[in-house]
């Protein structure tokens, strides 16, 4: 199950893939956390220490790896030569960390330059990893996504059974999923499903229902505004070591049963 998890800045992504992640992980499947966010927050919400947090380096400023394996100095952009087939399939061994519940995680970091066609050596091995963690790897992978899908291309989310659009009440975060699922249809990802997060009442649910359906989106499931999240964030825990009971790590609970159901 390859699971990518998208929507507007703030709506909650980082939240339910880490906690998803978590989940999986104690269900006894073997997980593969992606962190393709430049704002690199994926660990917290682990529960990795802020120490080996901040021991991080992001394989985009792995300077040795990228040009070892691209075989074109890194820094270099157009014109580079630039192996595009590079090797990655021990990436995941050798620079994954691995967390609580045995979590193992690859932090991406930003590929600065160019758009989403750029061919630069750290955007070339990205992809070439990306596209090995879909194809090969067995059990399960989660992948935190930037706002906006841009950063590492669409392509990305080829190989992914489904995309999590998060979407919080409110219309902005409806027209960043109608954005997204249009992208997705570009490039015929099929399976585009909403989340809904931080919802106060019956009526929010509804309401993000009725907006998710113009754009032929069905809601998954809704996860509760639930002070918790943000006093875990405010004493750096992870929502679910923190919380492990609160209503919306329950949700997110719900959550991981139905995407079992439905892609397993
Ligand atoms: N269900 C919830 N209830 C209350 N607060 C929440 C909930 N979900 C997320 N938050 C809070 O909203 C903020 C954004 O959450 P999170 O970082 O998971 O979103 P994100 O979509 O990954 O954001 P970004 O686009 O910045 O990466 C955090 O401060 C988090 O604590
Ligand atoms: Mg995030």
């Amino acid at each position: 199950m390859k699971i990518a998890v998208a929507g507007k800045g703030g709506v909650g992504k980082t939240l339910i893939c880490g906690t998803l992640a978590r989940l999986l992980a104690r269900d006894g499947y073997s997980v593969l956390a992606v962190d393709a966010d430049p704002a690199m927050n994926l660990a917290f919400s682990l529960g990795i220490p802020a120490t080996e947090v901040s021991k991080i380096v992001p394989l985009t400023e792995n300077e040795e790896l990228i040009s070892s394996r691209t075989k074109a100095p890194y820094g270099s952009t157009f014109g580079a030569l630039v192996n595009l087939t590079p090797t990655v399939d021990d990436i995941t061994e050798k620079y994954g960390i691995v967390g609580p519940d045995r979590v193992r995680l690859l932090v991406m970091g930003t590929v600065r330059s160019g758009g989403s066609g750029c061919m630069c050596p750290a955007n070339s091995l990205v992809r070439a990893l990306i596209r090995h963690i879909t194809l090969v790897e067995k059990d399960v992978v989660v992948m935190d996504m930037e706002a906006g899908l841009e950063h590492l291309g669409r392509a990305t989310v080829r190989g992914f059974n489904v995309l999590l659009c998060v979407v919080e009440p409110g219309l902005q975060s409806i027209e960043t999923a109608a954005r997204i699922k249009r992208l997705a249809n570009d490039i015929n990802v099929k399976e585009v499903v909403g989340v809904g997060n931080k919802v106060t009442s019956k009526r929010d649910v509804k309401s993000i229902t009725e907006s998710l359906e113009k754009i032929g989106m069905p809601l998954l499931c809704s996860i509760p505004f639930d002070k918790n999240i943000i006093r875990a964030d405010s004493s750096r825990a992870a929502p679910i070591d923190y919380a492990p009971s609160s209503k919306a790590i329950t949700a997110i609970k719900d959550l991981e049963k139905t995407l079992l159901t439905r892609y397993t």
